[in-house]
């Protein structure tokens, strides 16, 4: 549904050039929630700008739901313009945008916010109120469409921005930290709201968070962006079966010391069908081994149920060797902590923080 190939943004300021996106492939699946996540200054919303063209790449092309808006921008165009042409100004009103901070017209009423779109599409005054209360009754502020948006809750806002972008009937929705400013029960209810629209008007959802709970919730796929590039992406189901995974490892923290010089520290992975009780008692029988459990969690991701545990084996890894082999054939994901590395609430802070917090 959303497809970019070798996608750069290169933005030039008087004394230098940032290149914030650096060759980025995504693909998003038609009717999935994908989560896109990163530090601060990753490319995270420059990536969500170039998929609509609100920002225009330097170079690469983006494709949204066949249609390549990279080529729509061009067209009929000697020399190159800021102002979209007329194509693909129609191909964005199929492409709904949600912001952090809500950007609602505060002299307008609710539904004139929502009616805004409407009017840029040329719909009679009848049809836009029609629409207008429509959407409104689906995000579930009917009640609301004469109130002014300062007399809303930030959700209630944010459900208003989420109305208003559902105006141009579009096939995908992005969000830029659309629940960054919300307290976590009201994020709750509008990731709700998402996945509901995800599901009932089949909408596919690229959305951009910091938070490892949004993607948890909502999303079927996620990437990882690190200076301007995807470092790591899939399904979660995926995620979780790549070794060495980073946000399989955000996703799914594991706590609990790891190695020192006399034990191997090692996190397992299993998936609902596996039991993994026999299989740790198994394993200290097998080869007459103490086995330490440091952490252990179940957690359900992407809608799946999953389990992890940190456990601790003696000796250094050179002589675990065919014990973590045995637990790799019964099926289970091994990942090997190296030797220093804090527990997982420390990775999390490498991984998210902003750049100037580390
Ligand atoms: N209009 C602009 N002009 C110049 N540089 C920019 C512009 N917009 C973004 N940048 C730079 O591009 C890089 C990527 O920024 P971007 O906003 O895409 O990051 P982000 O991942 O969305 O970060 P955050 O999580 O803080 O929102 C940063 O180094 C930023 O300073
Ligand atoms: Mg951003």
């Amino acid at each position: 549904m959303i497809t970019t190939t070798d996608l750069t943004k290169v933005y030039r300021t008087k004394d230098r050039e940032i290149t914030a996106l650096d060759g980025v492939n995504l693909h998003v699946r038609e009717g999935e929630v994908y989560g896109v996540v990163g530090q601060s200054g990753a490319g995270k919303s420059s990536l969500i700008r170039c998929v609509n063209l609100l920002e225009r790449p330097t170079s690469g092309t983006v494709t949204v739901a066949g249609q390549d808006l990279t080529a729509l921008a061009r067209r009929g165009r000697r020399a190159p313009s800021r102002r979209p042409t007329p194509e693909l100004r129609a191909a964005r009103s199929r492409i709904g945008m949600v912001f952090q901070h809500f950007n609602l017209l505060s002299s307008r009423t609710v539904q004139g916010n929502v009616e805004l779109p409407l009017e840029i599409l040329g719909l009679s005054g009848r049809e836009r109120s029609r629409k207008a209360l429509e959407l409104l009754d689906l995000v579930g502020l009917a009640d609301k469409a004469r109130a002014h948006p300062a007399q809303l809750s930030g959700g209630q806002k944010q459900r208003v921005g989420i109305a208003r972008a559902l105006a141009g009937d579009p096939k995908v929705l992005l969000s830029d930290e659309a629940t960054s400013a919300l307290d976590p029960e009201t994020t709750r209810s509008v990731l709700r709201l998402l996945r509901d629209l995800n599901e009932q008007l089949g909408l596919t959802v690229l959305l951009i968070t910091h938070e490892m709970d949004v993607v948890k919730a909502v999303c079927d796929s996620a990437a990882l962006m690190r200076g301007g590039r995807i470092t790591e992406s899939g399904t979660l189901p995926e995620l979780l079966a790549t070794p060495g995974s980073e946000l399989a490892r955000e996703l799914f923290p594991v706590s609990g010391a790891a190695s020192g010089d006399r034990r191997t520290t090692v996190d397992v992975t299993f998936h609902g069908e596996t039991a993994t009780e026999p299989l740790i008692s198994q394993l200290a029988r097998r080869y007459e081994i103490d086995i330490s459990i440091l952490g252990a969690a179940m957690d359900t991701v992407g809608g799946r149920q999953v389990g992890r545990m940190r456990i601790a084996l003696p000796g250094p890894f050179e002589e675990n060797v065919i014990p973590i082999g045995y637990l790799r054939e019964q099926g289970l994901q091994v990942d090997v902590v190296p030797p220093g590395e804090g527990a997982a609430q420390e990775t999390e802070t490498a991984l998210l923080a902003p750049e100037g917090a580390r």
